[in-house]
């Protein structure tokens, strides 16, 4: 399996100053993970576990308050391995626009207004290929929308004439029209109703099979995951806690945190409630010693109120950051 990206004990905090005390919010906390080529990447979790920041810090946006703790980035592009953060910021830039392609959270609503779609994905190729003649452009944006299996009439639309499903499916085409190895999606089907998630999906799942890249994809949402995903990672409280293929993980979830994840899932014909994890997470600003998850865990050992599990190998593939494994 060729690795296309890599963390190494990625650290990332939030440093804030509150009334002049230092607050500092662990949202990416030792996170080592591995992508491979070609497959889809999720990353699972509650809201604020830190899955978008994870994205920001592999994509290589660390604006304060936000800060590079500890670990790297490394990108393995044409034999090349690049160490993200060693890079100034122009190489970085010049590295990414080919290799990798983000589309943040809530991105659909961030289409320019005020002008046509042909302009933004005009405007977009100028500035990464410059050169061409507009009309060049436009035929590039067109080849491309027809290739997804969007309509090209949608290039003369102004984004409030499309409905929300069409405006995240034209973003994901914006991040894809240089054809990158990688995108990184951060919740894409989020903000949408079943049916126009559907497409979402289908969109992802169509440019994965025919550009043959990878994507990381970030969504709270398990039954998405189970659906798109070939590799779950799944996150509690700024860390890694269990990693597996996605038929492995919900066959059998090894750390109880997943089976909640798992378990709230609304089943076809079952009428019970379905019970999710007891109490709420921690605050990031004040993480409970030992294992994060201990307070809300129903079989929490004496040792899990003190020690951090690390995230471990105990079945091939299958990785789990849980005493209880050690226990058995
Ligand atoms: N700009 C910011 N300043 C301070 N704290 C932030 C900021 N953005 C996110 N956080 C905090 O970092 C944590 C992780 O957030 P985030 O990465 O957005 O999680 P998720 O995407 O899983 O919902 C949360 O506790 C959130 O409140
Ligand atoms: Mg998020």
């Amino acid at each position: 399996m060729q690795t296309v990206i890599s963390t190494k004990e990625l650290k990332s905090y939030y440093v804030l100053d509150v009334f002049g005390r230092e607050k500092v919010v662990k949202a990416v906390d030792d996170i080592n993970i591995d992508v491979y080529e070609n497959e889809i990447y999720g990353i699972a979790g509650e809201s604020g576990c830190g899955k978008s920041t994870l994205l920001k810090a592999i994509f290589g946006i660390i604006d304060p308050p936000l800060r590079l703790i500890a670990g790297k980035v490394l990108y393995f592009h044409n034999e090349q391995v690049y160490d993200l953060y060693s890079l100034n910021s122009d190489s970085r830039r010049s590295l990414r626009w080919k290799f990798i392609s983000y589309v943040p959270q809530g991105s659909m609503n961030v289409l320019n207004p005020v002008v046509k779609i042909k302009e933004t994905f005009k405007d977009f190729l100028d500035s990464h290929l410059k050169g061409k003649t507009k009309n060049e452009y436009y035929e590039m944006a067109k080849e491309h929308l027809t290739n997804l299996g969007l309509p090209p009439k949608i290039l003369e639309a102004y984004p409030h004439q499309l409905s929300g499903g069409m405006r995240q499916r034209v973003t994901i085409a914006l991040a894809t029209l240089l054809n990158p190895k990688i995108i990184i999606a951060d919740e894409p089907t989020t903000a949408l109703d079943v049916v126009t998630q559907r497409g979402v999906i289908q969109l992802l799942r169509d440019i994965q099979s025919t550009l043959m890249n990878t994507i990381v994809l970030v969504t709270h949402d398990m039954g998405v995951q189970a659906t798109m995903s070939t590799r779950i990672a799944v996150m509690y409280a700024g860390k890694i806690i269990e990693e597996a293929p996605t038929t492995k993980l919900f066959q059998d979830p090894k750390h109880p945190y997943t089976r909640y994840l798992i378990h709230s899932l609304p089943k076809f014909g079952d009428k019970s409630k379905r019970s999710s994890a007891p109490g709420s997470p921690p605050s990031l600003a004040a993480l409970p010693p030992g294992c994060a998850f201990h307070p809300r865990c129903p079989y929490a050992l004496e040792k899990c109120k003190s020690e951090i599990p690390a995230l471990r190998s105990y079945e091939p593939d299958h990785k789990t950051a849980c005493w209880l494994m050690e226990e058995r």
